[in-house]
């Protein structure tokens, strides 16, 4: 094999690889460990965002599945996970996604609550 070959071989591997290991999330915190806050936080995503979104897997529904979201690099969209990113998609809504009007304790509740998946 040519030493550019050998490079190009490399570069994919490391890119599958690197790929394969993206597939195995850090798994959930389970709600036997839930502070009274996630379990609140738990409740509201049941109530706003369960019917279409998976919250213990990537899958989607009508939206993205949503397990990892915040451990991961980036969402669906490109944007970071951050509670700021979180709090405007899920107030403003985005593209098909409508918009959740939240009071600010439900918001913090949902936001401790997606920390955990
Ligand atoms: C009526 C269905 C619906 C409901 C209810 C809904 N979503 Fe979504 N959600 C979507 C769709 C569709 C998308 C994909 C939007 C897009 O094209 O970026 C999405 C995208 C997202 C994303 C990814 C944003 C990104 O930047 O990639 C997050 C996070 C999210 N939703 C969280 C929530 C949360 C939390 C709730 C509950 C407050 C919720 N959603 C309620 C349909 C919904």
């Amino acid at each position: 094999m040519r030493k550019g070959n050998l490079l190009i071989f490399a570069t994919l591997s490391a890119l599958v690889f690197g790929l394969a290991g993206c597939r195995s999330l850090p798994p959930s915190k389970p709600s036997s460990e839930w502070t009274p806050q996630e379990a609140r936080g738990a409740a509201v995503y049941q109530a706003k965002c369960a019917r279409c979104h998976y919250p213990t897997s990537t899958r989607p529904l009508h939206g993205p599945g949503l397990q990892a979201l915040t451990k991961l690099k980036s969402m669906p969209s490109g944007a970071p996970p951050t509670d700021e990113r979180l709090t405007a998609v899920i107030l403003n809504g985005r593209q098909d996604m409508p918009a959740t009007p939240l009071t600010d304790q439900q918001l913090q509740d949902l936001l401790a609550y997606l920390h955990t998946l």
